[in-house]
């Protein structure tokens, strides 16, 4: 008998695929947009000098490799949750918290069994589109899930359908934002924008569940955090999922955290307990690495300004990279019709080419992206926007 004989295979994870197929391409002229990756002007996915720093002090001072607690490291939660909800929010005396978890995507996981475990019937509502990976996860946890509009087919953010959407949602429902730097297609909500969803998440009294995986990236550390805070300030009760992969450049060190803000701060340690214990049988307790790194960075004010005038540098870049393609798509006639390149914000554009667009710039460009047509701006070669342009206009005749 064999155990496996049923056992089906399934598809590659789409995204994280695309880097094995972009490394194994040959061609010295290969072009990587896929996943989700900061690139500087060589090429290279850097480690911010603040990180290398502290890396430094880590190896020098640590003098044990004993589990962190089930929350993780307490200085990283602590100094975490004031760059999400602002450094003086009152709602850091007892009210909010964070659970140090292996990167955002454990945040997600975390709030998704949250979720199944102690809200029972509770429906998850994404934006369509969506991260994938949002999908898989909350299905996983057992909740069903469910969109409403976000970008239409002619690649335009959907406000009013949105709006509308939502306000059919059952009570109590559980509606997914992105803060900032919407993934996959970089269109954001702007305030007046996130006011009129307020009213609403305050009349159909759902749940927000806040994805904050860009700080830094969209327009700036504080004025990214705007929503974040200002939901925070108006409900009693909010999730937030931060992530420090790209704003730190720590991905593979697998570091974020799960945010609470809950009514009293007796319903807050409520929730924290079933918090650690639904993360001890995720993973028992979280990797330590990225999270002190991330601890010693913001609790030492010289490195934290050293981290945040390079986290500058990297969305200036990327800004500069978007309005750079628009520019080189000039000559082809095509500024116009990719003239949100230059409005959307964050590391993704979706760009709005078909997924047989996006086959034949990799069958016959060697250029790799999303097959929705999101294209990883931050990967972009500031030396290469004309070949891109090019190839972009050769695909769209
Ligand atoms: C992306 O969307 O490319 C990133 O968030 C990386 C990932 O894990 O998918």
């Amino acid at each position: 008998m064999s155990h496996f004989n049923r056992v089906v295979r399934v598809p590659g994870d789409p995204i994280l695929g695309l880097m094995e197929a972009y490394r194994g391409d040959p061609n010295p002229a290969k072009l990587d947009l896929g996943v989700g990756v900061y690139k500087d002007a060589q090429g290279l996915t850097p480690i911010p000098r603040a990180v290398k720093l502290a890396e430094q002090r880590l190896v020098d001072g640590q003098t044990s490799k004993s589990y962190i607690g089930g929350h993780g490291d307490a200085l990283f939660c602590a100094r975490l949750a004031q760059l999400v909800l602002g450094a003086d929010n009152p709602l850091l005396d007892a009210r909010a918290a964070a659970s140090q978890t292996p990167g955002g995507t454990g945040a997600l996981r975390l709030a998704a069994d949250f979720i199944g475990h102690c809200l029972p019937g509770r429906g998850i509502w994404l934006s369509d589109p969506t991260w994938p990976i949002h999908e898989s996860i909350f299905a996983a946890a057992g909740l069903p899930v469910s969109h409403y509009p976000y970008v239409g087919a002619d690649n335009r953010l959907d406000i009013e359908g949105m709006l509308a959407a939502l306000a059919e949602i059952p009570r109590g429902d559980v509606v997914l934002l992105h803060a900032c730097c919407h993934n996959p297609t970089g269109f954001d909500l702007g305030p007046r924008d996130w006011k009129r969803v307020l009213e609403v998440v305050k009349a159909r009294e759902l749940l927000p569940l806040i994805d904050f995986a860009y700080q830094g990236f969209g327009d700036g550390l504080e004025q990214d955090a705007w929503a974040v805070r200002l939901f925070a300030a108006e409900l009693p009760e909010l999730l937030i999922t931060s992530s420090c992969s790209k704003n730190f450049g720590l991905y593979r060190e697998r570091t974020g955290a799960l945010l609470v803000c809950a009514a009293t701060p007796e319903k807050l340690l409520d929730v924290r307990s079933q918090l650690a214990f639904l993360a001890r049988n995720l993973w028992s307790t979280p990797p330590a690495h990225g999270a002190a790194v991330v601890a010693s960075i913001l609790d030492d004010a010289e490195l934290k300004s050293l981290w945040s005038s390079e986290l500058d540098g990297m969305r200036q870049r990327v800004a500069s990279l978007r309005a750079g393609l628009v520019e080189a798509l000039q000559p082809y006639g095509l500024a116009e019709r990719f003239a949100h390149i230059g409005v959307q914000r964050g590391m993704f554009s979706y760009t709005g080419l078909s997924p047989q667009q996006v086959q034949r710039l990799r069958d016959e460009f060697s250029v790799y992206m999303v097959g929705s047509g999101r294209a990883n701006v931050a990967g972009l070669d500031a030396e290469r926007l004309d070949e891109l342009a090019a190839a972009i206009a050769a695909v769209c005749r």
